[in-house]
């Protein structure tokens, strides 16, 4: 007899045990668990399930799970119901849902919970955040059509560039000896124009294959603002689009190459340009995040926007929707800024215009009119 209530006083406390460790590896998980009972209603939401949602615990548990799918919708919100329903349990779903920070990627499972006689008493969602590892698959994704676009563009560049400076300087003889025929000045003129444009083409090409090692120092990064902006001036009063400025008073410095740097916002100012034939409103403005360390540069028109289909495809190489475009005014630049340790985003509503965001680090001085001041660096 003794025997037999040791054996059960040890089950009792191995359950007890067992119930404790699933208690605090739910509480401590760092996927969000939500479980919810025969009657749908939600019994566990973990704080990780709190800071994902949005939600506090108090607020859904003991309500009915439809009521939170109200707040929130996505895949991972029914497939929770549908494994309770159905007995299906769910793996690897992929969604994307509305969190106070943003939208994050996520990667959902369910399960079935059953009691020892065999009844389904429930069911479990896990959501893992998977923004970080989204991003990374990404980037690397992004460096590899770039390491092999970079392969093809030197050989290109190589074989193109030789035969096409004879041909120049050939057009360049032809010229001075036909200086007198109009018309075949005229000729060789639009050939010159043709030879330069598959120059500029394939110097961006080169940029891709081989990009200049930046030769960085420290630049007021308004001052280069300004002169790209002075050369759209013209551009920019053509078309009838309007231009504001808003720059941020305190002027961090950036260590960077400045000529790298005005290529790129040039291509981001003709892209803005471009989106706007009629009339619009271009507004360039910075502002500097001092906890991120950051300055951010934000090039806004009122412009078509960009179809939500090809927002993934515009920083690919050739991508363009423009007849005389060669698709690499985008690639470049975040090659650029990618190589300043920055990055570009966009956000963009078809029919009301895009926003280029671009931040770069700031170095450890700050710039007072058009004076250098070290700080005490961070
Ligand atoms: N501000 C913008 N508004 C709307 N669409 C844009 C904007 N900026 C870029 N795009 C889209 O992204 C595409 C790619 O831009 P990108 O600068 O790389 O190439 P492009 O302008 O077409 O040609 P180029 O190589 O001559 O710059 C454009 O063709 C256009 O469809
Ligand atoms: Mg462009």
């Amino acid at each position: 007899m003794g025997l037999v209530s040791g054996i059960k006083q040890t089950k009792e406390l191995s359950l007890l045990c067992k119930e404790y460790f699933a208690e605090q590896f739910v509480d401590n998980s760092s996927s969000a668990i939500i479980a919810i009972d025969l009657n749908e209603k939600v019994i566990i939401f973990n704080q990780a399930a709190e800071d994902i949602m949005g939600i506090p615990a108090d607020d859904v548990l003991g309500q009915p799970f439809t009521e939170l799918l109200g707040k929130k919708t996505g895949t991972q919100d029914s497939i929770l119901l549908n494994t309770l329903r159905t007995g299906k349990p769910y793996t690897h779903i992929e969604a994307n849902i509305d969190t106070p920070i943003g939208v994050i990627n996520v990667m959902a499972y369910t399960t079935l919970v059953i009691d020892s006689e065999s009844n389904v008493i429930g069911s479990i969602l896990s959501i893992r955040d998977i923004t970080s590892q989204k991003q990374l698959e990404e980037k690397v994704i992004k460096a590899e059509k770039f390491s092999v676009i970079g392969e093809l563009a030197a050989g290109i560049a190589h074989e193109v560039r030789n035969p096409l400076t004879s041909v120049k300087g050939f057009l360049q003889l032809l010229d001075k000896k036909f200086c007198s025929d109009n018309q075949i000045h005229r000729y060789i003129d639009i050939m010159l124009n043709e030879i330069q444009r598959i120059n500029h083409i394939i110097s961006e090409f080169l940029l891709l294959a081989r990009p200049a090692v930046p030769i960085k120092r420290p630049i007021n990064i308004h001052e280069v603002l300004n002169e790209i902006l002075l050369l759209s001036e013209g551009e920019l009063l053509l078309r009838n689009i309007e231009f504001e400025q808003k720059y941020e008073s305190e002027c961090p410095v950036i260590t960077a190459d400045a000529e790298q740097i005005k290529q790129v916002f040039l291509n981001l100012v003709t892209n803005a340009i471009a989106a706007m034939p009629e009339r619009g409103r271009l507004t360039v403005s910075s502002v500097y995040d001092k906890t991120e360390g950051v300055i951010r540069l934000f090039f806004t028109d009122t412009g078509e926007g960009i179809d939500p289909t090809r927002l993934e495809s515009i920083f690919d190489p050739f991508f363009t929707t423009k007849e005389d475009g060669t698709g690499l005014g985008l690639t470049v630049s975040y090659r650029i800024i990618e190589n300043h340790g920055g990055k570009i985003e966009v956000v963009s509503k078809q029919g009301e215009g895009s926003t280029f965001i671009v931040s770069l680090p700031v170095a450890v001085t700050v710039m007072t009119g058009s004076s250098l001041r070290q700080t005490a660096g961070r």
